[in-house]
């Protein structure tokens, strides 16, 4: 009967732990950019062009995972990066747990901001996606929409993203009314199509938006009643799928072209429900698709026994022995697991000892998979829990 009853805590416990909140969105994503250089990660990477070029350029169109994914690259790196740091005679930086956070919510962030566009494929698009039957650019095209020559405004993709999703639904009477085809926009259209636009323009008004709050973007999901038809997590089936079990790990655009390829079902939908179509002002739209890029930012939970394997075959153990008999503390013991940001800062802090122990006993650095490290965490944070 006991035992029966353990079992069921303890599946009540693993369900609520499944979907816990562990790690705070970053306010500004962009933070973490200084952090990035103060650490010295520039001296080996450049993002988009500027920094070393002893590492891969990590502005490429990339997506390099997870919180714990992207703290598994690190861990793997360490020694190598030590190296450096003791080459070019600069102190081995420590990180603060916020730190921590916002280097790697920098790393997560930098397969959002995607690429520049070109114009010259834009130009190809206005005409091969059917724009052209209504808007005017250069003395080409129809009269049905606004002419885009005339437009001030035009400075951002997410700006043009954010007029068309405010204009769709009479966008969608037109395109109804005239027979066309309903123009669908993947990959890099929507950069392209704003490159050509932005320099056709006669408007020289920037209108610059921010590649977008997160914190502030939640905050929109729910006022714009996106949460009234999808969840964010992988519970509770609502009308529309839940946006945490699709994949948005991709550029701003690319996320915002997705949203605008359903808009003619989410507007019939809407209608249906006596909804108002969303209309997005200021900075409003780029803040929700910074939210929905961040759904992805948290990882899955790991498996407890894999990790205990882990802390074992990685050596852990036998420094970290139980009851405080190895060379390290009894890690099982700390209650200082609570979230995966703490333990990746504890774990880079205590790198150098670690590597000067593994050195004098002629051991190899122990390589974590992200698999392995979401494992490990799992475990640790467990038996903290427990003791
Ligand atoms: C000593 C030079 C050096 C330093 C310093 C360094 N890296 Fe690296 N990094 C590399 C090299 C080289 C690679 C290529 C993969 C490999 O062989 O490890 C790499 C790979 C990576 C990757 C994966 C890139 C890919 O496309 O596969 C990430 C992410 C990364 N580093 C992040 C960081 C961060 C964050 C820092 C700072 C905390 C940092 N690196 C500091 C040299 C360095
Ligand atoms: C069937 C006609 C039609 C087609 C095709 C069409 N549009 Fe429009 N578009 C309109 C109309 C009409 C409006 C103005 C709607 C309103 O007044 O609310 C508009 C508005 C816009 C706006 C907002 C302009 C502003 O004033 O802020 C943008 C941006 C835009 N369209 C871009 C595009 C792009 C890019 C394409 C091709 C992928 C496209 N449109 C295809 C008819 C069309
Ligand atoms: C009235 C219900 C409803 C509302 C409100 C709604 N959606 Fe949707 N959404 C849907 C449905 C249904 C689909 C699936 C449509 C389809 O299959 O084409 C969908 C699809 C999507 C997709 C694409 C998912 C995929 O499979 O690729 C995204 C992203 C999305 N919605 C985001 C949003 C956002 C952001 C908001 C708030 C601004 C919102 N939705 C508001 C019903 C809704
Ligand atoms: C060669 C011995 C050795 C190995 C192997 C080792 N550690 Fe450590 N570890 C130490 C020592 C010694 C300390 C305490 C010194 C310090 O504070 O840096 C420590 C401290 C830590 C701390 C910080 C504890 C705290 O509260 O400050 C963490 C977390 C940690 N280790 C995790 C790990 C993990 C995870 C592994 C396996 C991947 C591991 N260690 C492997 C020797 C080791």
């Amino acid at each position: 009967m006991r035992c029966i009853i353990n079992i069921i805590v303890l599946l009540l416990l693993f369900s609520a732990c499944h979907f816990a909140q562990e790690i705070t969105l970053p306010s500004n994503p962009l933070d973490g950019r200084i952090v990035f250089e103060e650490k010295g990660c520039i001296y080996c990477h450049s993002v988009s062009g500027y920094g070393g070029t002893v590492g891969p350029d990590l502005g490429r169109n990339q997506y390099y995972g997870s919180f714990l994914q992207l703290a598994s690259i690190i861990w793997n790196h360490i020694p190598e990066m030590d190296r450096k740091y003791r080459e070019k005679k600069i102190p081995r930086p420590n990180f603060t747990q916020d730190e921590m956070l916002n280097l790697i919510g920098f790393l997560y962030y930098l397969r959002y901001l995607g690429e520049p566009g070109s114009v010259a494929n834009g130009k190809k698009l206005l005409d091969s996606k059917g724009c052209l039957n209504c808007h005017n650019i250069s003395g080409k095209g129809g009269i049905v929409g606004p002419d885009f020559n005339k437009m001030q405004q035009f400075a951002s993709p997410l700006y043009i993203v954010q007029a068309m999703w405010n204009h769709g639904p009479a966008m969608q009477e037109e395109i109804k009314k005239y027979n066309l085809k309903y123009p669908t926009l993947i990959g890099q259209d929507i950069v392209d199509i704003s490159a050509y636009i932005q320099q056709a323009t006669q408007g020289n008004t920037e209108i610059r938006m921010s590649p977008g709050n997160p914190v502030k973007g939640k905050q929109v999901f729910q006022n714009k009643n996106c949460q009234k038809c999808h969840s964010v997590s992988g519970e509770n089936r609502k009308l529309g799928p839940s946006l945490s079990e699709i994949n948005l790990k991709m550029s701003v655009t690319e996320i915002a072209g997705i949203m605008w390829n359903h808009s003619p079902d989410m507007i019939e939908y809407m209608k249906k429900q006596s909804l108002k179509w969303p209309q997005f002002q200021g900075n409003e739209m780029a803040d929700l698709i910074a939210y929905l890029y961040f759904l992805g930012f948290e990882d899955e939970p790991g498996n407890l026994i894999e990790g205990e394997s882990v802390f074992i075959d990685k050596g852990c153990a036998s420094c970290h022995e139980e009851g405080g008999k190895g060379i390290g503390p009894d890690l099982r013991k700390m209650k200082r697991f609570g979230n995966p940001i703490k333990l990746t800062q504890l774990m880079w802090n205590h790198a150098p000892q670690m590597e000067d122990l593994l050195l004098a006993q002629n051991e190899e650095w122990p390589q974590l998979t992200a698999k392995q490290m979401q494992n490990l965490y799992k475990y640790l944070k467990s038996v903290n829990q427990k003791k």
